[in-house]
């Protein structure tokens, strides 16, 4: 692929998005080209069949070939599921010269020292983003190459993931002759795409709101805090309406999209009976939009529990941000707010210096999908201070390369 042209893969429980962007800058970013499909062969960031899933990545990858001119054979691609965890860990080290002037190697020293944390069996620790640096204790910085001090510390953001399930993924892709240049976390990607570095850094929940998992992430002092995913999102919603109303599961989604809205108190017309959405089928209303607001609610009460403290306010004084397709729902904010009494927005992908096709991506559902080629952008400013590779999940690269050797 031409230089500074960039291709992700989302693969989502209802949708694969594959895009196609010429990056010349984190701030200029053209996108070439987007090929979606549905998603057939996944279940909540999980491959369930593998010919399935090759053919649904496989014509995602051709639709953005067409659209955008160009060939692609290498991807970055968004992982996500309940298999992942994460905990921040410390290291420390001394620095020995006279000088105490901060080398590279040190950094180096430091982030290898925070990354010996237990890896549980099946498990493999993809990557440490490191948060922050102290210097003797003092005041955080990002970047201590060139400062002085006698010892130094880091904190770093630690994501595992379960080696089977990450192994199938990059199989199937590799399997249609498309190499997996790196792996990124789901939620670190809809972050970039919808945060801006104010909240990042005074603190911010973000809830991708999918169609098989909810992807969390908290950010705060500018980078990743803590990450979750729940396995719970728009397809319960769905799976609860066609339930709870005795229909169709298609006519339950399009019942969900066209009519579904949980804003506190909304009662116009709500004893209507909806008719029409196809061949017959009819509903409540009332009962349409209690059944949303309930899986809601119960959602919203999820996230908090996934949080790493009950202390909101401190940990995320910006509040949470909603996307993915279910943050199209109308009146999310307004439940949000009125259930969770903190500031909540939703986030939709486009920011500045994003142009080019970019009709199809303008909706939340594509948060990730952008996002996996802003982090990109973000990884290689990112190794340009650490100094070290610039693929976020290098570590995993490697244990690619020998699980396929061959
Ligand atoms: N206008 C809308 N109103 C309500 N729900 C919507 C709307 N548009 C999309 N959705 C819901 O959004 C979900 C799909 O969202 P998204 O495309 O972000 O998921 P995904 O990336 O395929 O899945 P995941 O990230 O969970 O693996 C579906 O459940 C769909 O019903
Ligand atoms: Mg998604």
């Amino acid at each position: 692929m031409a230089k500074g042209i960039v291709s992700a893969i989302d693969v989502g429980t209802t949708k694969i998005a594959t895009i196609v962007a010429h990056v010349r800058s984190r701030d200029d970013i053209e996108v070439l080209g987007v090929g979606v499909v549905p998603s057939h062969g996944l279940h909540k960031g999980i491959v369930v069949n593998m010919d399935e899933a090759k053919e649904a990545i496989a014509t995602s990858i051709q639709e953005a070939q067409k659209i955008s001119g160009t060939r692609v054979d290498t991807v970055y691609v968004g992982v996500t599921g309940r298999h992942i965890s994460s905990i921040n860990n410390k290291g420390v080290v001394a620095i020995p010269r006279a000088d105490r002037l901060v080398r590279a190697d040190d950094l180096q020293r430091v982030l290898a020292a925070s990354r010996n944390v237990a890896v549980p069996e099946g498990k493999k620790l993809l990557h440490a983003i490191p948060r922050y640096y102290t210097l003797d204790g003092e005041e955080r910085v990002k970047q201590p190459v060139g400062m002085h001090g006698t010892r130094l510390d880091v904190e770093t953001h630690i994501i595992t993931a379960s080696v089977s399930s990450v192994q199938n993924l990059v199989k199937v892709i590799r399997s249609i002759g498309v190499q997996v240049q790196d792996l990124v976390l789901e939620p670190l990607a809809s972050g970039e795409a919808v945060l801006t570095s104010q909240e990042r850094e005074s603190g911010i929940i973000m809830a991708d709101l999918g169609g098989g998992t909810t992807d969390i992430a908290v950010f705060k002092d500018g980078d990743i805090y803590h990450t979750a995913i729940l396995p719970v999102a728009g397809y319960q919603i769905t799976s609860d309406i066609a339930i709870g109303l005795g229909l169709p599961f298609h006519v339950a989604e399009r019942m969900k999209k066209t009519y579904g809205n949980v804003t506190p108190g909304l009662d116009a017309g709500r004893e209507q009976e909806l008719t029409g959405i196809e061949n017959g089928h009819t509903a409540s209303y009332r009962e349409l939009c209690d059944i949303v607001r309930s899986r809601l609610e119960e959602l919203f009460e999820l996230i908090l529990l996934e949080l790493p403290t009950t202390d909101y306010q401190r940990l995320a004084p910006c509040g949470l941000v909603l996307t993915g397709g279910t943050a199209n729902l109308g009146g999310l904010v307004e439940l949000g707010k009125d259930q969770l009494k903190m500031p909540v927005r939703r986030g939709a992908p486009l920011g500045s210096g994003v142009y080019g096709i970019t009709d199809t991506i303008r909706d939340s559902a594509y948060a990730t999908t952008l996002g996996l080629v802003l982090w990109q952008a973000r990884s290689r400013e990112r190794s340009a201070w650490t100094g070290t590779r610039s693929n976020m999940f290098g570590g995993l690269g490697k244990l690619l390369r020998k699980l396929f050797r061959g």
